[in-house]
């Protein structure tokens, strides 16, 4: 079971910082401990799991480039609670924006810096359930040291021909970093996101992939729908933004599809989704699931 996991891809707004925060979300409602780490300067999940709690931005020098003594230090000097019951989150911080220089001069002294941050989290591994990892998109000096951290990674794409190239980039990166770092990462698989099931052009995209990239696709695509821009202005996951939606399901259905959720954890997720009745009678206190973007049903 992969317990770190990374949402990576080199290209940049494909839903990497919505599928990490609901993906972690999903797994603390179904009672996952989760730990949150925001590798991305522009901070967006930092701001969806934080919003109006105190923390100070981290210094990732240290996280990245140096030995954190032991799991004392890091639950003192990076993480915090977050907004969400059993999610903890190391918050971004403006300050990863410039830290490959400080990792190629730690590099430069013969420490291997790729795997210092596994190093370090390594040190709260027992305590949590999950280690959700968001990152900045390229294939940067701090994309790699996310991925050594990882036991699995996840890419979500859109159904464009743009995608594509950074995919196999970073399955070549993947299988370098392995070799020369000798960890041991699987490339868990790609999704589409934020992508209209119906139209033509998802259709013709997906089936390219799945030609060319078979076992790799996912089954499950998430639907785009204006509630996930909602959610964000709101600072929620979706599980809380709109419960009972069509985008909510589809990133339900993905993480069911890993495998992430055992059959306990699983049903405690079932009575979290049960509409909530109202008091005098029977109905719920969310509207049902609109098929967002007008596209209903299973697909994948
Ligand atoms: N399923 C979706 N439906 C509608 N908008 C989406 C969906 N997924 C992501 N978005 C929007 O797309 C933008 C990029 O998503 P984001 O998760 O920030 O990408 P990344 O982290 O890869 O840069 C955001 O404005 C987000 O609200
Ligand atoms: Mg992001």
């Amino acid at each position: 079971m992969n317990k770190f996991i990374g949402f990576i891809t080199e290209k940049g707004g494909v839903s990497k910082t919505m599928s990490s925060v609901n993906f972690a979300h999903i797994l603390a409602v179904s009672g996952y401990r989760v730990l949150f780490i925001d590798l991305d300067a522009q901070m967006n999940a930092t701001d969806m799991l934080m919003m109006g709690t105190e923390y100070e931005c981290p210094c990732y020098t240290e996280l990245l480039c140096r030995r954190v003594k032991d799991a004392d230090s890091l639950y003192t000097e990076f993480i915090y609670e977050s907004n969400f019951e059993l999610i903890d989150c190391i918050p971004g911080s403006p300050i990863l924006k410039d830290i490959i220089y400080d990792i190629h001069s730690e590099s430069q002294k013969g420490f291997s810096v790729f795997t210092c941050l596994r190093q370090n989290i390594g040190l709260v591994r027992d305590d949590y359930d999950y280690v959700m990892i968001d990152t900045n998109p390229g294939d940067t000096t701090l994309t790699r040291c996310a991925i050594c951290a990882c036991d699995g990674v996840l890419s979500p794409i859109k159904a464009d021909n743009f995608s594509f190239s950074g995919v196999t980039g970073l399955l070549q990166t993947i299988i370098g970093l392995k070799q020369s770092c000798n960890v041991s990462v699987e490339f868990m698989g790609m999704f589409f996101a934020d992508v209209n099931v119906s139209s033509s052009g998802y259709k013709r995209v997906k089936e390219w992939y799945e030609e060319n990239y078979g076992e790799y696709i996912l089954p499950v695509s998430i639907r785009h729908s204006v509630q996930v821009s909602d959610s964000t202005l709101r600072y929620l996951p979706l599980l809380v933004a709109c419960r009972r939606h069509g985008t909510t399901d589809d990133y339900i259905r993905l993480v069911r599809s890993l495998g992430l959720i055992d059959d306990a954890h699983d049903k405690r997720l079932e009575r979290y989704l049960l509409p909530r009745r109202a008091k005098s009678g029977q109905v719920p206190s969310e509207a049902p699931a609109d098929n967002a973007a007008g596209q209903g049903g299973s697909h994948g």
